[in-house]
This record gives structure tokens, sequence and C-alpha cells, in this order.
């Protein structure tokens, strides 16, 4: 894999509206102003690599948009076939999530830890398909093309960390997914397993069309795979853009690659 993305999976013509719009989101936590007036666009299908020192607010991000924490300002659509905005911003979780299709990879462990790996597929697809024959089916399909078979039966908690990431974004994949949120799926991988995951993270986009939202600290990999950078610092995204050029911004260099970069 090149260093950099080189290319842009899609081309946008200007009559394409985002998927995914934050407008002016603001959030404090105590006397802090964690994200101020935050602006936000993600257009369809693309893979966008969200990058920001510790504590600026990426999860925090993810979760507001997840419906887990509540903005204190700020509006947030989501436009999933390109015609209508949908103000997602007062919604419950499992409506964004089964509903309106946005799934999440969470930066901890997620699966049922004393659940097999198949039955952590079961669990969900019980919840949101309804006929059992569509349930094992489903279930079936997603151990093979993840090539976990071997493993339907080993227990979550006995798992790998990649294995784990792998599960879990597989149980998202139940159902539909339009927009993937990952929170720092390449922390403590292998740098093989880094390379699976990255695989299996763009062949999301290209096969299933799924956006994929990224957040790591393992920033060449995620500038590798991404369309679209935003750098996050002091509250609001400070720079975006291609990853070529993000890497060349002054501010993105000061606030975030390091000026020797
Ligand atoms: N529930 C909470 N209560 C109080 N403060 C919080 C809470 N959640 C997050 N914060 C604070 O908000 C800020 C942003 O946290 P967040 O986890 O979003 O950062 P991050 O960019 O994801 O960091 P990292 O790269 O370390 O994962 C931090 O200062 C954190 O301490
Ligand atoms: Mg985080």
């Amino acid at each position: 894999m090149s260093k950099i993305k080189k290319f842009k999976i899609t081309r946008y013509k200007k009559e394409i509206k985002p998927i995914l719009q934050m407008k002016n989101i603001s959030k404090r936590y105590n006397e802090k102003n964690v994200l101020q007036d935050l602006n936000m666009k993600i257009m369809p299908s693309s893979i966008t690599g969200l990058l920001g020192p510790n504590g600026s607010g990426k999860t925090t991000i993810f979760n507001i948009l997840l419906g887990i924490t509540k903005m204190d300002a700020g509006e947030l659509y989501i436009n999933p076939d390109g015609k209508k905005n949908i103000n997602i911003g007062s919604l419950p979780i499992h409506q964004r999530c089964f509903e309106n299709k946005i799934k999440f990879i969470p930066q901890n462990d997620s699966l049922f830890r004393n659940m097999s790996v198949a039955d952590n597929l079961k669990a969900v697809a019980e919840i949101v398909l309804k006929d059992r024959r569509q349930i094992e089916e489903t279930v079936e399909n997603l151990l093979s093309e993840f090539s976990l078979t071997e493993h339907r039966t080993t227990l979550a908690h006995s798992l790998s960390g990649g294995q784990k990431k792998k599960v879990a974004i597989c149980r998202a994949l139940i159902g539909e997914c339009s927009i993937m949120v990952l929170d720092e799926p390449l922390s403590n991988i292998d740098p093989i397993t880094i390379e699976m995951i990255k695989d299996v993270i763009v062949k999301l986009q290209l096969t299933r069309s799924i956006t994929i939202l990224i957040s790591d600290h393992a920033f060449e990999n995620i500038l590798q795979i991404a369309d679209e950078i935003k750098i996050l610092s002091d509250g609001y995204i400070c720079s975006e853009g291609s990853p070529s050029s993000v890497v060349k911004d002054e501010r993105a260099r000061e606030k975030y690659f390091g000026l020797n970069y």
C-alpha cells in the first residue's frame, strides 16, 4: 500500500449532498469547552479520517453522532439517499443505529465476552432479522466472508485484539449499514493484522458503498486509506482536505503531525 491515498475513490459532482452534517456542535464538560461550534460534512461512500491530539474530542464527536452523549448545542443531519436531510439530533441510540443505519465500533471491546463468535453475531441478527433461515444464512455468510468460520465456537474473551475488531465489524454489518464509525480500530494491533483490518475497511467502501468515519493515532495508516482527513483541535476542525494536502498544511502540522513530520 502506498504511504498516502493518492486517488479519490469518488469524484463528487456538485449535486451530490453530504451523507452526514454536523452543524455548530458544542459540548462542554465541567468548565471545559470540548467542542465549540464544530462543523463537519461527510460525503457518501467516502473514508474520512478524524485525527486530533489526545483529549481533543474525537470520541465525544462519535458519541454525539450515535446519541450516546448529548450535545449542548448544534444540529445533526443525515441524508442517506441524497434526497432529504433527516434531523437525527434528538433521536435515541437504537433509532440512529437500526433505522438510520449508523453503526459504531467503539474504542473498547464491545463484544459479549462469554458468548462465542457465532453467538455474538446471532444475538444481533435475532433482533434485526425476523426469519430464522435468514438469521442462520446471514451469520454463516459473515463468518465465511471475514474468514472467521474456524473461530465460530471460540468465546469472545479469548479472541485476539484483531479478531475481536473483525467480529465487531461483522456484527455491525448485520441488517444494513450506511455509515460505520470506528474509534481507534488499529490500536494495540500488530502490523500484519493492521493491514488486514485496513483491507476490510477499504472493502466495506468499495463493495458495500459504506461511508466510513475513522479515528486512530496510527495516523500513517489512516493517511493510506482515507479520502479525506479532518484535524480536530481546540474544539473545531482546524484543517481538512485530502491526505496529501493536509500533511503539508501548516496548521495541521502545528496542531497534530508536528513540525518535523
Ligand atoms: N464523561 C465525561 N465527563 C467529563 N469529561 C469528559 C467526559 N468524556 C470526555 N471528557 C473530556 O472531554 C475531552 C475529550 O475527550 P475525548 O475522549 O472525546 O477525546 P479523544 O480525542 O477521543 O481522545 P483520545 O485520542 O485520547 O481517545 C477530554 O478532556 C476528556 O477528559
Ligand atoms: Mg478517543
